[in-house]
Parts: structure tokens; C-alpha cells; sequence
């Protein structure tokens, strides 16, 4: 049987589809109802772990928290677990991402970190503007601002909008200029490229691929397809990606990449519960979740 921990019902349906379709056997644990009696012994099962660095946006601001306990419940008694607790860890934290993709010499744009006002006033001069804001707990674009000035940047952190990241860090970015207006989403299942997807940009940060949240932003035009996979994309050093992702405990996740003017492309999100869009998918005659299902029952 699998197991799959996740804590947004609107985004399980393709899963649940694509396990049926497969002839899966599966349960689905939804975290805020979830409850744990430590002398317990967890079923025999392999587990695939979803839980969302964003949860607290849905009002499960402690879900991650008890997550990390199931987790090691599961690790105590030796229950394979897909994206176990190191990918929690990162899910929930881009400073430790960085440090973690910089370690295989993936390029990470320039990031400053802290908790207070005054110190993110005097980073904004070593990062320069145009920068960005960003959470660093977050998820679905929140907390993303971009900035011109440091004026603008000092009325946005002192004022009423400022939204802090809910472990209260905030990130200042460099500013990638990207000329497509748009960024790629490369998808790892079994820590292995299976896909890339272009995201438009052009209509703001909140780049969610589950239908559900692109429902929310409102296309202006049924024709404007927000989401389409590159036939054969490829990048050089596309095996220390991989490589990151078995050496980090990630066996499935989408990695956010973004090319700048100059042919650079620099790695700025890691995201180990990872959505896919289902018509790019359609188009393109792919199916993550059903990757994601042979690969679960891969490890039965
Ligand atoms: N350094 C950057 N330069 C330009 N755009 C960025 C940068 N970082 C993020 N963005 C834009 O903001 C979106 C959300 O940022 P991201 O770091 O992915 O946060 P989240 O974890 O909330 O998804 C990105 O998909 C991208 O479009
Ligand atoms: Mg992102």
C-alpha cells in the first residue's frame, strides 16, 4: 500500500486519478486531522510525503510542525518514506535550499536573509536594485515583491503590506531580468529529469501549476496557455541536479530555474511538493502522476 501525507484536498485528485488508473493500492492521510499515538506501529507502506511549505495560507500554520514529528515516528520504525525529513527541511526553508544546491555548484541568485527592518534596509545596498522580497517559509509567490528603490523598498517593509514569512525571515533577491518573461520548472521524479515546463511570468509570481490555483489567477484569454513543457529541454549540468536531489533524501520534486539576459540561468526554488498542469501535460502526451505511481510501486 502507499501512503501519501499532504494537507491541500484540492490538490490530490490527479494523484488519486492516476493511482486508480495504475490499480493502486493507496491511502491518503490529510494532516489536519491527523492525530498520533507514539506507541503505535505505523502501517506497512511506502509513504510519500507532500506537505507544503505554503499550508499556512490554507490555515495549517502548525502542519509542517507535526509532519516532521510523523516523519520520524516513520523513521523510528523503518518505513521507506518518499521526500522524508530532509526534504521537509528544505521544503520549509529557502536559506537552507541555497546552501544545499550551492554545495553542487548549482548558482543560486544573491540573497540576503534576516528578521528585522533596519538590517534589511542596509542588506538591500549589497544585493542593489532591481531586487526582489520573498519569503522564506512560503510557496505560490507569496511574499514576492519587486523593488526599483530603496525608497519604495523601506515604505513597503514599514507599512501595512508587509507580510511576513511565517517563520518571520525575509529574503532580499537579485532581481533576474529574464527576457522571455518567463521561468522553467523542471520536474524530478526518482530524482531523475522527467520534464520541463515554461511558466509565463508575464501576469505576476503566483506560478502554481495545480489547476486549482491557476484557476485562481484569472487568465485574460482562454487561449493564453501560462503552462507549456519544452519538447527535449536540456541543461549541461543537469546530473548535479540530480545528484542534489538523491544526496538531499528528494526522490520527487519541480526545481525553478530562470535564464537571464545573457544565457545564465540561476536556481532560485526548490519545491519538494510539486503540482503539475494538467492540459501542458495533455498537450505534451505526459503524466507525472503516473510516473509518481509506478515509481511508489517501484518500492513495494
Ligand atoms: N530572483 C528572482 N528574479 C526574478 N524573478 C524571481 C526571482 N525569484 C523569484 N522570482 C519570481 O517569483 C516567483 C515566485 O518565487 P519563488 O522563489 O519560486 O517563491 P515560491 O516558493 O513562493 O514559489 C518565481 O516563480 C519567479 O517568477
Ligand atoms: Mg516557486
Amino acid at each position: 500500500m502507499i501512503i501519501v501525507i499532504h494537507e491541500n484536498n484540492e490538490w490530490i485528485s490527479p494523484f488519486e486519478t492516476a493511482f486508480q488508473k495504475l490499480n493502486i493500492d493507496y491511502l491518503i492521510w490529510y494532516v489536519p486531522d491527523m492525530f498520533l499515538d507514539l506507541s503505535e506501529v505505523p502501517p506497512d507502506a511506502v509513504y510519500w510525503n507532500r506537505m507544503s511549505a505554503s499550508s499556512h495560507s490554507r490555515g495549517h500554520r502548525y502542519e509542517p510542525e507535526l509532519v516532521a514529528g510523523i516523519l520520524a515516528w516513520l523513521d523510528r520504525h523503518d518505513r521507506t518514506v518518499v521526500n522524508g525529513p530532509n526534504a521537509l527541511d528544505l521544503e520549509i526553508s529557502k536559506m537552507r535550499q541555497y546552501q544545499e544546491l550551492e554545495k553542487f555548484s548549482i548558482r543560486t541568485p544573491k540573497t540576503f536573509c534576516a528578521i528585522k527592518t533596519e538590517h534589511l534596509l542596509d542588506g538591500a545596498s549589497r544585493i542593489g536594485f532591481p531586487l526582489i522580497t520573498k519569503h522564506n517559509r512560503a510557496g505560490k509567490g507569496l511574499g514576492v515583491k519587486k523593488f526599483d528603490k530603496q525608497a519604495a523598498l523601506q515604505n513597503y517593509l514599514d507599512g501595512d503590506e508587509f507580510e511576513e514569512s511565517p517563520d518571520g525571515i525575509t529574503l532580499l533577491q537579485e532581481y533576474i531580468d529574464a527576457p522571455s518573461k518567463s521561468i522553467i520548472r523542471m520536474e524530478f521524479v526518482n530524482c531523475k529529469f522527467l520534464y520541463a515546463v515554461e511558466v509565463d511570468t508575464s501576469q505576476g509570481f503566483e506560478l502554481c501549476p495545480a489547476d486549482a490555483c491557476e484557476l485562481e489567477s484569472n487568465c485574460p484569454t482562454e487561449e493564453f496557455n501560462k503552462f507549456e513543457i519544452i519538447d527535449g529541454f536540456t541543461i549541461p549540468n543537469i546530473a548535479d541536479y540530480e545528484r542534489f536531489l538523491k544526496q538531499s533524501d528528494v526522490g520527487i520534486a519541480g526545481i525553478e530555474i530562470i535564464f537571464d539576459a545573457d544565457g545564465n540561468y540561476w536556481t532560485y526554488d526548490v519545491n519538494t511538493n510539486t503540482n503539475y498542469n494538467p492540459k501542458a501535460e495533455a498537450q505534451a502526451g505526459q503524466s507525472a502522476p503516473e510516473e509518481i505511481g509506478k515509481f511508489l510501486s517501484s518500492l513495494l
